[in-house]
């Protein structure tokens, strides 16, 4: 049998898009697929964690054994990550969460006028990931960067911004990988070091992002 690298640790992670509405019938969101989210859950489930997967709106079926909570805005995943937080041993945040949202959200339908433009105010979502990490009692803290450039730049910048205990990048701009592939390739940086795991399906590079992340968790335990 497989050693069971995170047996008896707690793990959760955020995955999908976010949905922030207009109105009854609109909302602002991306493409994210979940596929990453959903991959890594199941791999840290193999390797035996207690998994909380905090899911967006995607089309994804939960991995066998998989705790998941269903949310809609940025403002419901930041409440059901909260809510949990103080438990888990581990957070790695896979979720493409929408940095804003409509300052407010209409109780009707928004009625088409006659003028040609329209002017929507935004206002700033709580960076989820962020607030994780700035608590007292952190758990290891994992976040995602999407870069079209300056790859290394951005997410070490994100890396000591976030106070984060690793980064896992992927450059968007590549062909074949990231947002809504089944292939992706990731730099990881932590404070002291990276690696690259290369071009694979997601399900086979979630499995090496988990055992690495399980390593360094480990590893700051035994420091
Ligand atoms: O700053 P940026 O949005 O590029 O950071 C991406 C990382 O931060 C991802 O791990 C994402 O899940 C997380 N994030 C978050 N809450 C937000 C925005 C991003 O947890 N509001």
């Amino acid at each position: 049998p497989k050693a069971q690298l995170l047996a008896g640790v707690k793990l959760m992670l955020t995955a999908g898009p976010t949905r922030e509405a207009l109105d009854p019938v609109r909302f602002i969101s991306n493409h994210s697929s979940g596929k990453m989210g959903f991959a890594l859950a199941a791999a840290a489930k193999q390797l035996g964690a207690d998994v909380t997967l905090v899911s967006g709106p995607v089309t994804l079926i939960t991995p066998v054994g998989v705790t998941r909570v269903n949310v809609e805005s940025a403002a419901q995943m930041h409440a059901a990550v909260m809510q949990e937080i103080a438990q888990q041993h581990i957070f790695i945040a896979c979720a493409a969460v929408a940095d804003y949202a409509p300052k407010v959200v209409s109780e009707h339908k928004i009625k088409k006028t006659q003028r040609d433009e329209m002017i929507i105010e935004l206002t700033k979502n709580p960076d989820i990931v962020a607030e994780v990490a700035a608590l007292t009692s952190k758990p290891f803290t994992v976040g995602f960067a999407a870069e079209t450039q300056d790859l290394a730049h951005y997410a070490q910048d994100k890396l000591k911004r976030k106070k984060l205990d690793m980064i896992a990048a992927n450059n968007v701009a590549a062909l074949g990988q990231g947002f809504n592939s089944d292939n992706n390739a990731l730099t990881v940086f932590w404070p002291n070091g990276h690696t690259e795991l290369p071009l694979a399906d997601k399900h086979q590079l979630a499995t090496h992002l988990i055992t690495l992340i399980a390593e360094k968790y480990h590893d700051t335990h035994r420091a």
